[in-house]
C-alpha cells in the first residue's frame, strides 16, 4: 500500500484533448487526484475547454512544451488520426528534449499502423519513454459517469501502474496482454463494427415500420423486450429523436473515420465487412448534407430520405 501511495505522489499527470470524451475522462481523473491533494496539468487547442478544467482544480497550461516539461504521464484524447499525428509530431520532438521518462497513454480511436509508428518514434527519442494505446468504449454520458470500458495494449508493467488511474474513469478494463500497441486499435475497430452493425438494421427496421404504418412506440417496446442491450435500446430511441440535444454524442464525421478504418483494416487483412460498407454509404450521405456534426444515429435520415420520409433532427 505504501508503495502505491509513493507512486501516486511521484506521478505528474498531463492531459491533452478536452473534447466530449477527454473532458469527462479528465474531470473524473482530476476528481480522484484532488482527493489525494494532487492535480493534473491540461492543455486543449481551444482554450475555453481548458478553462472548465480549472474549476476542477487542474492546472491549465497555455503550451504543450510546458505540459511536457511538467509531466511524466501524458494522456491524449483527440478527434482523429490527423489530430493525433499533429500533436504527436510535437510530443515526439519534445520527448527528445526532456531528461525524464514519460508514459504516453493514447486513448483516441486511430488506425493501428499509426499507433505502431508513434510508439516507435517515441521510443527512438528515449528508450525509457513508453507509449500505450488504450482506446475506450462508451459515449460521453458514460465517460461522465466513469463507466467506460478501457482496452489496453503496450508495456505490461506500465499498464499495471496506469490501472490505478484507468479505474477512476471506467467500469471495466480489457487487457489484451500484448506489447503490440496496434492490437488495441484493431480491437476498438472491431468493437465499433458491432455497434455500427447494430445501427444499420435498427435504422432500416424503423424506416420500414414507418412506411408500413406500424407505430414506432410498439417497435421500441419490442426492441426493449427482445434486445434489452443498452446499444439497441439507446440507439433505437435516439433514432426516433428521443434524446436531448445536450446529451453528448458521437458525430457522423467521427463515425465515418471509424467505419472507414474498419473497411481499410478488412481490406488489409483480406476480410470483408459488407455491413460496414452499407453503413459508410449512409453516413456519407448525411455528411454530404452538411450534417457531419450530428450524432451518428442520424444515419437513419439517409434511409428516410431514400424512402420519401422527412429527415429527423435531434429534439
Ligand atoms: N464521442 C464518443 O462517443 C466516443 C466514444 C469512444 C471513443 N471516442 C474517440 O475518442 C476521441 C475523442 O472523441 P470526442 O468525442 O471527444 O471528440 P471531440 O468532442 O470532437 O473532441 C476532439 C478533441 O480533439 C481536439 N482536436 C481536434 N483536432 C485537433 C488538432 N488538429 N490539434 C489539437 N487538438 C485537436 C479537439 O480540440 P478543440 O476543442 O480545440 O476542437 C478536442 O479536444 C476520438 O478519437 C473518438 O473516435 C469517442
Amino acid at each position: 500500500m505504501n508503495h502505491l501511495i509513493h507512486l501516486k505522489h511521484q506521478d505528474r499527470i498531463g492531459w491533452i484533448g478536452l473534447g466530449e470524451m477527454g473532458y469527462n475522462m479528465a474531470s473524473n481523473l482530476q476528481r480522484y487526484l484532488a482527493s489525494i491533494h494532487l492535480s493534473m496539468t491540461v492543455w486543449n487547442r481551444a482554450p475555453a475547454r481548458s478553462a472548465k478544467m480549472h474549476h476542477h482544480g487542474a492546472h491549465v497550461t497555455k503550451t504543450i512544451e510546458d505540459l511536457v516539461a511538467q509531466s511524466n504521464i501524458i494522456f491524449t484524447s483527440l478527434a482523429n488520426d490527423a489530430a493525433v499525428e499533429e500533436i504527436y509530431a510535437r510530443l515526439i520532438t519534445l520527448a527528445g528534449e526532456v531528461n525524464h521518462p514519460i508514459i504516453f497513454v493514447e486513448t483516441s480511436t486511430i488506425y493501428p499502423a499509426l499507433a505502431t509508428k508513434l510508439s516507435q518514434a517515441i521510443c527512438a527519442q528515449n528508450p525509457q519513454h513508453i507509449y500505450l494505446q488504450c482506446p475506450v468504449f462508451g459515449r460521453p454520458p458514460l465517460a461522465k459517469a466513469a463507466k467506460l470500458i478501457w482496452v489496453t495494449s503496450g508495456d505490461e508493467k506500465a499498464i499495471k501502474k496506469m490501472c490505478l488511474y484507468f479505474t477512476t474513469m471506467s467500469k471495466s478494463i480489457i487487457h489484451l496482454k500484448t506489447p503490440d500497441v496496434a492490437k488495441a486499435c484493431n480491437f476498438k475497430l472491431i468493437g465499433n463494427f458491432f455497434v455500427v452493425g447494430t445501427m444499420e438494421p435498427l435504422a432500416e427496421g424503423l424506416t420500414l415500420a414507418e412506411k408500413s404504418s406500424v407505430p414506432a412506440e410498439s417497435v421500441l417496446k419490442f426492441v426493449e423486450t427482445v434486445f434489452p442491450a443498452p446499444t439497441w435500446v439507446e440507439y433505437s430511441r435516439k433514432m426516433r429523436g428521443q434524446v436531448h440535444k445536450d446529451e453528448g454524442g458521437f458525430s457522423v464525421d467521427l463515425g465515418l473515420k471509424d467505419v472507414g478504418h474498419m473497411r481499410q483494416l478488412a481490406q488489409e487483412k483480406g476480410a470483408s465487412v459488407p455491413v460496414a460498407d452499407v453503413a459508410y454509404a449512409h453516413l456519407k450521405q448525411v455528411h454530404d448534407q452538411g450534417l457531419g456534426h450530428q450524432d451518428w444515429t442520424t444515419l437513419i435520415s439517409s434511409l428516410r430520405v431514400n424512402s420519401d420520409l422527412p429527415t429527423y433532427s435531434e429534439v
